[in-house]
């Protein structure tokens, strides 16, 4: 059972111990320690000097807008049972901070950044599940797996025609050292030194 009640800073001190013997006795996913932000240290400093509102505490798909999603939402993390392989939120302005509203409505894709040796895909196309909409806290979110490394693109109105539109140079989502695919958390990049991912 996945919980999806809010979670609090209150709920910090609990002690570890106590913590132990919740999970021993329900067993993983049946108890509701530990689901705080006090574990995550890295969605904290994603928006350095904001609070989270009581809202944006609230366990779904408009939670803690700005903040590094895998976080939590990775393997191990507080949210493993949705693990992101890409995540972020759309601001409507570069230096908005995270508590700052979100722009819904705004088209993310993951585009190829080559042609598939067996042409079965080309440069530049849609990948599967790669076209995402930020909903009302402008936050974005999948599961899906993606051919890496992925080219950005965000969007407003129609894909032939955007109203506005912006492609990102650094490819993601592939480590440079280990050749691996690895999650893609827009907001780790995005918060105070490059401008927030914005439209
Ligand atoms: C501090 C930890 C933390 C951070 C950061 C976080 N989440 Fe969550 N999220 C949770 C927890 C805990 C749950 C409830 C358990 C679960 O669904 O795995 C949850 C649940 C969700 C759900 C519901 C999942 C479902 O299966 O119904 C969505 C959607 C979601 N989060 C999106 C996001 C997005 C998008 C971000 C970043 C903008 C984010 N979360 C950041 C902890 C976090
Ligand atoms: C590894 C760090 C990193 C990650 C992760 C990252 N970005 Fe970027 N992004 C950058 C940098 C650096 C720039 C500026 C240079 C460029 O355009 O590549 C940028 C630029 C952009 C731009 C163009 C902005 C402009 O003013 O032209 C968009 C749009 C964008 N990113 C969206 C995203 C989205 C959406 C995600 C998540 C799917 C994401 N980025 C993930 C580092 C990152």
């Amino acid at each position: 059972m996945i919980s999806r009640r809010g979670f609090s800073l209150a709920r910090r001190h609990v002690p570890l111990a106590l913590r132990a013997a919740c999970l021993a006795l329900l067993g993983l996913g049946g108890c509701n320690e530990p689901t705080g932000l006090e574990l995550t240290a890295e969605a904290i400093a994603s928006c350095p000097g904001e609070e989270a509102t009581e809202t944006q505490t609230q366990a779904g798909a408009t939670m803690l807008p700005g903040r590094v999603c895998g976080a939590c939402h990775r393997s191990g993390g507080q949210a493993q049972n949705s693990p992101w392989t890409l995540a972020g939120t759309i601001y409507s302005d570069g230096s908005a901070k995270c508590n700052s509203p979100g722009q819904a409505g705004v088209t993310i894709q993951v585009l190829y950044t080559a042609d598939d040796p067996m042409g079965r895909y080309r440069k530049n196309d849609v990948q599967p599940g790669g076209t995402l909409t930020s909903n009302e806290a402008g936050n974005f979110y999948s599961t899906g797996f993606f051919v890496t490394p992925l080219r950005i693109r965000v969007f407003t109105g129609p894909s032939d025609q955007p109203t506005k539109e912006m492609y990102m140079t650094t490819l993601v989502g592939l480590d440079p050292v280990t050749k691996q695919s690895v999650r893609v958390d827009c907001n780790t990049c995005h918060n105070t030194t490059t401008p927030r991912v914005y439209l």
